[in-house]
């Protein structure tokens, strides 16, 4: 086999593969060339997720009719000055975004700069097919129709409209989360989608993130070893059942680094279960020569020349903010200030870095101590888990058994417990539901609500009614009898967020115990609530008659004893 040069067509297509993935990576590298141009307004309007158009307009720098042509050729850049790819400050530096998107469909390329007229280049799968005057305001207008047409490899891995649109919104949320000073507008299919004035960065991740993060947000200022972080993280107790709303900055870049990744993770280690995710705007800064930003197609990892500094901040950053707020994680009701946080890394003393994981693990019980003794008044003989005889913590029952001392978690157990109801009526087929006196309409994330509605059929025989009501919101007529009263639209974010982790890959058996648990946990009753002697009392009953009450739907157990023996050992009287 004799070796030969590639023609220059396949030698596009062949980047492109690495660049642009899915209609989400050409919409970043359009939007981001469009920032580097210092545009103050981005217009995003897209049809059918990004495959039948994605347009970008902006309000930058504009391009002269030579520089268009150029624009269009393989590593053609206006970003590497100096020709040092060390201290790259614009998103991109390798002159292969447009012509890789523009051998993969049909892309329409208008610009113009300020005092010179427009010009327009045409490109049908990286071919020249016309090109012309054009009237548009200054700045530049890129067209990209006919997304991997012609590329049938590409083609069959775009997944639906939906999800390629889910896709291209987090894209734009990430860049309008790293440059908030410019203002962005993003159409779907002919309806206004975002639209944010420039402004602060805690007043840009305020608008796109959770917003119930004002009060279950903490805000993090540090510097240290000259590498500063700033942004916010939810409390361990606010968190999610996937890691979707985790933005990570790198000197403003948009990343998806494991190893920032990492670092948050184990920021909250033991502080939230394995299988949930904190949600977290992170900003990172690192000086340009400690950071090298060429080491991936996309451009959304980055290698550190001392991972071990820029984990040691993230961890011990968020570490110490969330010890010095672990008292707002007990007191969940109590309103908490606003978050802010400056993006002026300098601004604050450096952060105490130190890791005290004791404390927060007390978190959740430093309520006022609240044992209150309670007259038996049926014969403790009468149970195996005893007559209760008071609470502590507000947390744990302590009960009285013939044998010994029962020690109930209130909540692992009241959870497992409606579970298990919940299991028995379902195989029964028939599920109490409750109607609500006034439907509660729900807000989410229009990917989270197409979730929700594709899903209704099965949360329908949970006893959970809930219809479409908008394209960002939900209708909840009814909820399975068994919750009380939950938070409605907590429950249907978790639930969003559950089914969107468990995919298709599970059977529709296997998914409805899922979301079983996750109604289950909605339903009980927290740590930290008060209980009147007879509730602890049907609790411990109830718990006596429901198979595998003993286990909590983490695998805990939700009771221990204390036997007289074991007492008796304890005083050293045997
Ligand atoms: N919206 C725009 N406004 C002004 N100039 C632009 C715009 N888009 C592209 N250009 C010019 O075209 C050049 C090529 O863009 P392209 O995205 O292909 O490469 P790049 O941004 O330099 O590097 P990368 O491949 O890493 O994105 C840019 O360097 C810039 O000079
Ligand atoms: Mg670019």
């Amino acid at each position: 086999m004799s070796i030969r040069r590639l023609p220059s067509e396949l030698v596009d297509r062949i980047a492109a593969g690495e660049v642009v993935e899915r209609p989400s990576s050409a919409l970043k590298e359009l939007v981001e060339n469009a920032l580097d141009a210092e545009a103050k307004n981005v217009t995003i309007r897209l049809s059918g997720g990004g495959i039948g158009l994605i347009e970008v307009i902006d309000d930058g720098s504009g391009m002269s009719a030579a520089d268009i042509r150029l624009a269009l050729e393989r590593h053609a850049t206006s970003k590497l000055p100096g020709n040092s790819i060390d201290r790259v400050t614009s998103f991109g530096f390798r002159g292969e975004a447009l012509p890789s998107i523009a051998s993969v469909s049909r892309l329409t390329l208008e610009s113009r700069e300020r005092g010179s007229d427009g010009w327009r280049v045409e490109i049908d799968h990286g071919r020249v097919v016309g090109e012309g005057p054009a009237a548009l305001p200054p700045g530049t207008r890129v067209r990209v129709e006919q997304l991997f047409e012609k590329v049938p490899a590409r083609r069959k891995f775009l997944r639906s409209p939906r999800s390629e649109y889910a896709a291209s919104l987090d894209a734009v949320k990430r860049l309008a989360m790293a440059r908030s000073d410019v203002g962005f507008t993003l159409e779907h299919d002919g309806r206004k989608v975002l639209s944010l004035q420039p402004s602060t960065p805690p007043a840009r991740v305020a608008a796109l993130l959770a917003a119930e993060l004002e009060k279950h947000g903490v805000g993090l200022d540090c510097v240290r070893d000259g590498l500063g972080l700033a942004g916010v993280v939810s409390l361990p107790t606010f968190n999610r059942g996937m890691a979707d709303q985790q933005y990570l900055f790198v000197n403003s870049r948009p990343v998806k680094d494991r190893l920032l990744v990492g670092a948050l993770r184990a920021a909250y280690r033991d502080l939230i279960a394995r299988d949930r995710y904190p949600i977290a705007a992170l900003f990172l800064t690192v000086p340009l020569d400690e950071v090298d930003v060429n080491v991936h197609p996309a451009k959304t990892e980055v290698r550190f020349r001392d991972p071990a500094a820029v984990r040691g901040l993230i961890v011990g950053g968020i570490r110490a903010s969330l010890d010095s707020e672990s008292h707002r994680s007990a007191a969940r009701e109590q309103a908490a200030a606003p978050v802010v946080w400056t993006s002026d890394v300098s601004a604050l003393p450096p952060a105490d870095a130190a890791v005290r994981e004791d404390r927060a693990l007390f978190a959740g019980i430093r309520a006022e101590p609240a044992g209150r003794a309670e007259p038996a008044l049926t014969p403790v003989e009468s149970y195996p888990l005893g007559v209760a005889r008071g609470q502590v913590a507000n947390t744990y029952i302590v009960a009285e058994a013939e044998d010994g001392l029962v020690i109930v978690d209130q909540h692992a157990a009241h959870e497992r417990l409606v579970l298990e109801r919940l299991r028995s009526a379902r195989t029964g087929g028939a599920v109490a539901r409750q109607e609500l006196l006034i439907p509660e309409v729900v807000e989410l994330d229009e990917p989270d609500c197409d979730r929700i509605e594709a899903a209704t059929g099965e949360l329908s025989g949970l006893g959970l009614e809930v219809e479409r009501f908008g394209p960002t919101s939900l209708l909840v007529r009814a909820v399975p009898a068994a919750l009380g009263s939950p938070d409605v639209s907590k429950l249907l974010a978790d639930l969003a967020a559950e089914i969107a982790e468990l995919g298709s890959a599970l059977s529709l058996q296997e998914k409805l115990d899922h979301v079983e648990a996750t109604i289950a946990c909605h339903g009980s009753v927290r740590a930290g609530r008060v209980l009147s002697v007879a509730e602890m009392n049907a609790l411990l009953r109830e718990m006596e008659v429901t198979p595998r009450s003993g286990q909590c739907n983490h695998g805990r157990p939700t009771w221990v004893k204390l036997a007289h023996s074991d007492i008796e050992k304890l005083f050293g009287r045997k």
